[in-house]
């Protein structure tokens, strides 16, 4: 295999990835290093058919080993919306200051035990035989009580971590991508791809 893209146009989210996969001595490529510009519609009910569609969709154009990503918020207290939909939670368009305060106060009055929630991440590589391989991860946590932190993106200023004492937004990216959800789904990624390219 002599190069990997990761179907992403996200270059925070690429500077991770290319740091955890760094052992594996493959050049991995975001979609605009590959020179590829599509607009991939994430219809999936499940983070899994989403991961598998951006997967498959740029594997199919390039005929490389393409990976990808879905992650979403799952809060017990609203049966684990806002789920696959969490990026078009109120509408793609509204701000996360907005879809957080709506997440919190659909919350009010909800003790601390019944706050649960988890960040999951689901993970998918196309290969061009057509062979698709997905891992899954979640980093556990509670819904706060107001936003908190300036680290991170979306959900994060309102994400507990009780073992850390502070939200996901106060932590630092290294901190971060020790314990989310993404940095482990990817790393069970890692371990699977290193037994395969062996
Ligand atoms: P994506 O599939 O990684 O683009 O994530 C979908 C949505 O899930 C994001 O737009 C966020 O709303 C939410 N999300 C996923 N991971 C995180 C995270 O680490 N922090 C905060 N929000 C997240």
């Amino acid at each position: 295999m002599e190069k990997i893209i990761f179907a992403t146009g996200n270059e925070g989210k690429m500077k991770e990835i290319r740091e955890i996969l760094k052992d594996l001595n493959i050049p991995v490529l975001s979609m605009k290093d590959a020179g590829i510009h599509v607009d991939i519609v994430e219809d999936g009910d499940t983070l899994e058919e989403n991961a598998v569609i951006k997967a498959r969709t740029i594997m199919q154009l390039t005929g490389q080993l393409v990976l990808a990503d879905d992650s979403g918020l799952e809060v017990d207290y609203l049966n684990k919306e806002p789920g696959v939909y969490s990026a078009r939670y109120a509408g793609e368009h509204t701000s996360y200051h907005i879809k957080n305060r709506m997440i919190v106060d659909r919350l009010n009055g909800v003790p601390d035990e019944k706050r649960t929630a988890r960040f999951v991440c689901v993970i998918a590589a196309a290969f061009p035989d057509g062979t698709i391989l997905t891992t899954r991860a979640a980093m556990e946590g509670r819904i706060g009580y107001e936003e908190k932190g300036a680290n991170g993106f979306g959900y994060d200023p309102i994400f507990y971590l009780p073992e850390y004492g502070c939200t996901s937004s106060e932590l630092t990216m290294e901190q971060k991508n020790e314990c989310s959800h993404r940095g482990k789904a990817l790393r069970q990624m890692k371990e699977k791809l290193k037994d395969l390219l062996k």
